[in-house]
C-alpha cells in the first residue's frame, strides 16, 4: 500500500484485504473462482429494497447513513456477489454543486434549471464532500466495518454528468450537450473542469471513508464519435484518472455502445474496462490491452429462460479463456423486473467455473 493511499484513509478504517476475489481480478492476479458482481444489484431487482423504499425515497436512503449501508449490503447477503456497490445514484453530488433536482418514478433524475451558458456554469457551488455528502461518507464507513466483500465507490464522468446537467434529464441524443460541446467550446471546457475537480474530491473523500475500489460510470459516453472523444473529452479523462491514481485502490473505467472508442476510454485511464454485451469479450480484451475487464452479459437475457442466460454466460467464460483479470458483471445494469432468484444462480454458475490460471 503507498504512503499515500494509507494518508488517504482515516484511521478507523479496517485494514485492506488485498486478497478479496474482486480485488485480485482487478490487478490482474490468479483467482480461485471469477469474480462476479452486477451493476444496479441494489435497488431494482430486490424485494427488500422495495420495502425500504415504502418508506423512504433514493434520495432520502442516501442521507441516512444506517439505512443507506442497509440497502448497499442487500444483494451482498442475498446474492452472493463479490463485491459491494454504494447506494448512491450519479446525481448525488449535485446537490453539492447547488444545483437542485429531484429523481422522478419511471424517468430518472431532472434538475430544475438546466446549465447551458458561462454564467451558469460560474454560479455553480465548489464541492466540498464534508459538506455535501457527509451521511453517505458515515454510510460507507458502515458498510465497510460490516461488509464481507469489498466496497466499490463510484462516480458518474464528466460527460455523463454533463448530459443531465446540460438536458436537464433523461435524453436520448443528447442534443444540447453536443452542441455546447461544439458552439461553445470555452462554456463545454469550464464546465467540464469543474466535473472532473467534483469527481476526484468527491471520489477521494469515499475511498478516505473506506471505499476499497472506484467505479466511474460513462454511460452515455458511446453517443459520441471517436473524434469527439479524442478532441472534445479525453483530455479531461485523463486528468481525472490522472488525479485518482496514488489513491491505492483499483479504478474501473465503465461505459456503453463504446466498442468504437475503447482504445481511446483505455488509454485515459482505469485499471479495470467495463465492457457492454456488443463485444466479444476477447475482442474487448484485445482491443483494450495488458488491464483487467469487467463483463458482459446483456441484462435483457436475465428476463428470459434461464438456458439463455447459461448459455450466454458460459461463452462469456469460455471468450476469456481462464486468463486471470476478468470480473464478471453484465454489459449494463440490472433491469427492473429481473428475477433475483436468476441472478443468485448466475453467481453460482460464475463460481462453480472455477480458477484462472
Ligand atoms: O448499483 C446500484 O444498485 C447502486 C445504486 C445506483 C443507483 N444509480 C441507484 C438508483 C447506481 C450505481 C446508479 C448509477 C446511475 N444512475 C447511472 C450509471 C449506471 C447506469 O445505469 O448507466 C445512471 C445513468 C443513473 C441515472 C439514473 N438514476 C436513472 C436513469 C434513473 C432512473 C431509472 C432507474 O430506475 O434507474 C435513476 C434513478 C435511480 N438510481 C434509482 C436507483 C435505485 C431508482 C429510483 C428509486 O428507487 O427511487
Amino acid at each position: 500500500m503507498s504512503t499515500d493511499a494509507t494518508a488517504a484513509r482515516d484511521n478507523d478504517v479496517p485494514e485492506p484485504r488485498p486478497d478479496a476475489r474482486f480485488l485480485r481480478a482487478a490487478r490482474g492476479r490468479s483467482v480461485d473462482a471469477t469474480p462476479v458482481w452486477f451493476m444496479r444489484q441494489a435497488g431494482r431487482a430486490l424485494p427488500e429494497y422495495r420495502k425500504v423504499r415504502e418508506r423512504a425515497t433514493l434520495i432520502e436512503i442516501t442521507r441516512d447513513p444506517a439505512l443507506c449501508a442497509e440497502v448497499t449490503l442487500q444483494p451482498v447477503r442475498r446474492l452472493g456477489v463479490d463485491a459491494a456497490i454504494l447506494f448512491a445514484d450519479i446525481t448525488t453530488p449535485f446537490t453539492g454543486l447547488g444545483v437542485p433536482f429531484d429523481i422522478v418514478e419511471g424517468r430518472g433524475p431532472v434538475m430544475e434549471r438546466p446549465i447551458r451558458t458561462m454564467a451558469d456554469v460560474q454560479a455553480l457551488r465548489t464541492f466540498d464532500p464534508q459538506d455535501a455528502v457527509a451521511p453517505l461518507l458515515e454510510a460507507i464507513s458502515i458498510i465497510r466495518r460490516e461488509s464481507p466483500v469489498p466496497l466499490i465507490g463510484f462516480a458518474g464522468a464528466p460527460f455523463t454528468l454533463a448530459c443531465y446537467l446540460v438536458e436537464g434529464g433523461p435524453s436520448r441524443d443528447f442534443v444540447n450537450t453536443k452542441r455546447l460541446m461544439h458552439a461553445e467550446p470555452e462554456t463545454w471546457a469550464a464546465l467540464l473542469d469543474r466535473l472532473v475537480d467534483t469527481t476526484i474530491a468527491y471520489l477521494r473523500a469515499q475511498v478516505a471513508a473506506g471505499a476499497e475500489a472506484i467505479q466511474v460510470f460513462d454511460s452515455w459516453v458511446g453517443g459520441l464519435s471517436p473524434l469527439d472523444y479524442e478532441r472534445r473529452l479525453w483530455p479531461w479523462m485523463r486528468r481525472l484518472f490522472d488525479g485518482l491514481a496514488g489513491l491505492g485502490v483499483p479504478l474501473t473505467h465503465f461505459g456503453v455502445g463504446t466498442g468504437g472508442i475503447l482504445r481511446l476510454q483505455a488509454s485515459a485511464g482505469g485499471d479495470v474496462i467495463g465492457l457492454d454485451w456488443r463485444i466479444a469479450l476477447s475482442e474487448g480484451r484485445r482491443l483494450v490491452g495488458e488491464r483487467a475487464v469487467q463483463g458482459n452479459l446483456d441484462p435483457v437475457l436475465l428476463l428470459g429462460p434461464w438456458e439463455g442466460v447459461e448459455e450466454s454466460a458460459r461463452w462469456i467464460l469460455a471468450q476469456n479463456d481462464r486468463r486471470p483479470g476478468h470480473i464478471f458483471n453484465l454489459g449494463h445494469g440490472v433491469l427492473p423486473g429481473t428475477d433475483p432468484d436468476q441472478l443468485a444462480r448466475l453467481v453460482d454458475l460464475v463460481h462453480d467455473f472455477g480458477a484462472s490460471r
